[in-house]
């Protein structure tokens, strides 16, 4: 048998065969394996809230776990959009539940209205997972799970419209979370006006191309309710923590002077199929869809990012040893072309301070030559004016000389003739006339 038939045979899969059994074996306690199992691990579902600063995120939360969770008041005047997880445990029977509500603080009220921290924490709480998932020392078991199983999404009762930040952030969120959208405070708004908004929401969010989740309909036993349900959203609701006394009977209301709106009657708001839909009926799907859609897709966009293929090009089975490999070299080569051009661009650098050196000492050397000029010409001017004065001391020290032989001789032609004043006097006038004339 050829290599390649061999290789076929022992990948085929055997055709399994039905057998029936002589007698009770036992595993059909596997179900109850499994809850019994899941009840002692206890379950951990994560809320999260997007909605306006002021539009009833917390009373909801309260009226729905029927609790009161420590929350803070947020302001209008928070600096970004801060998501804010507190994590409780509850416990309601024999079983767990580790429940995250994540606030999304500020959302709406900046200039810059941005949705990029909601979808950066999504995005954080899967990175978080797949980086568990990929540990050689795993431990799922106990992990705790933060990624988002739900956002409820509180649209402001204005009647009108979608505003278009709320197309925008659903439209980013929606193939990372799975979205019901609900209408707050739904008690300021007249019954007809919100059967219309309801209609109009749902056109603008289909017209957008926003996914909502819905609720499934594969599963015989929910199936009619979760697809009247689905008929029904956006779900108009009302919160309330207050206790008011109806007939004989207290019930969570909100008490106006024209009446009473009472919170889980079905008639006055769409609190109970929101409770049912999300709590009891599909909180598994919700957590399901979770992992099985959005950290599949988030999971499978990182790990191809990462170079990560099911098969290589001519379909062969995906070998980690030779993505690593393949990686390995790329970076490798990626690593040898940054540094070759770090090294070009060095040597770049070089010439280029080389020339500018080169280009300064020229000027330099030019500045020099025509200093050394001047001062050749300063000099020589500075010669010939020495010479010249030279010259100058020169004739004035003769004339002087002259002068003073004369002025000897006279005195001493005076000094033997005393007596011929007269004469000696027109002579001295003589002299003195001759000193005018020789002397400058
Ligand atoms: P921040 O966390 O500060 O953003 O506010 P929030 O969205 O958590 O709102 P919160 O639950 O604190 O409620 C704000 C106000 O709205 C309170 O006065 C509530 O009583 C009121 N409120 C909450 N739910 C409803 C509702 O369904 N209808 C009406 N009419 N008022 C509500
Ligand atoms: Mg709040």
């Amino acid at each position: 048998m050829a290599a390649t038939d061999l290789e076929r045979f022992s990948n085929a899969e055997p055709e399994p065969r039905s057998l029936s059994l002589g007698g009770h074996v036992g595993f059909d306690s596997l179900p109850d394996q499994l809850v019994s199992k899941s009840v002692t691990q206890g379950f951990s579902f994560n809320i999260l809230c997007v909605g306006e600063t002021g539009i009833g995120k917390s009373t909801l939360m309260n009226t729905l776990f029927n609790t009161t969770f420590e929350t803070e008041e947020a302001s209008h005047h928070e600096e970004c959009v801060c998501l804010r997880p507190q994590t409780y445990d509850l416990q309601e029977s024999n079983v767990q539940l580790k429940l995250t509500i994540v606030d999304a603080v500020g959302f709406g009220d900046q200039i810059n209205k941005d949705e990029r921290p909601i979808v950066d924490y999504i995005d954080a709480q899967f990175e978080n997972y797949l980086q568990e998932e990929l540990k050689i020392r795993r431990s799922l078991f106990d992990y705790h799970d933060t990624r988002i199983h739900v956002c409820l999404y509180f649209i402001t009762p204005t009647g009108h419209s979608l505003k278009s930040l709320d197309l925008v952030t659903m439209k980013k969120l929606d193939s990372k979370v799975n979205i019901i959208p609900i209408i707050a405070k739904a008690d300021t708004i007249s019954k007809s006006e919100l059967h219309k908004f309801k209609i109009k929401i749902m056109g603008e969010l289909v017209s957008n191309g926003v996914q909502i989740y819905q609720f499934p309909t594969d599963d015989e036993a929910v199936a009619e309710i979760n697809a009247v349900m689905n008929a029904h959203l956006p779900f108009a609701v009302v919160g309330s923590t207050e206790e008011v006394k109806v007939g004989n009977k207290l019930v969570r209301a909100r008490q106006y002077p024209w009446g009473v709106v009472q919170v889980e009657n079905e008639n006055h708001c769409d609190f109970v199929k929101l409770r049912e839909m999300l709590i009891r009926v599909n909180m598994e799907d919700l957590r399901e869809q979770t992992h099985s859609r959005h950290y599949e897709l988030y999971r499978r966009c990182k790990l191809e990012e990462m170079g990560f293929q099911d098969s290589d090009g001519d379909s062969q089975p995906f070998s980690l040893q030779e993505t690593y490999e393949a990686k390995r070299k790329e970076f490798l080569s990626e690593l040898q072309r940054k540094e070759e051009e770090m090294r070009q661009m060095f040597v770049n650098k070089v010439k280029e301070t080389e020339l500018e050196l080169k280009e300064k000492e020229r000027e330099l050397h030019e500045k020099f030559e025509h200093l050394k000029r001047v001062h050749q010409e300063e000099k020589r001017k500075v010669e010939e004016k020495r010479r010249e004065l030279e010259e100058e001391t020169n004739a004035f020290n003769r004339r002087k000389a002259a002068v003073e032989a004369l002025q000897s001789q006279a005195l001493h032609t005076t000094s033997q003739q005393p007596l011929r004043k007269d004469k000696d006097k027109k002579k001295a006038s003589g002299w003195s006339s001759i000193y005018s004339v020789t002397i400058p």
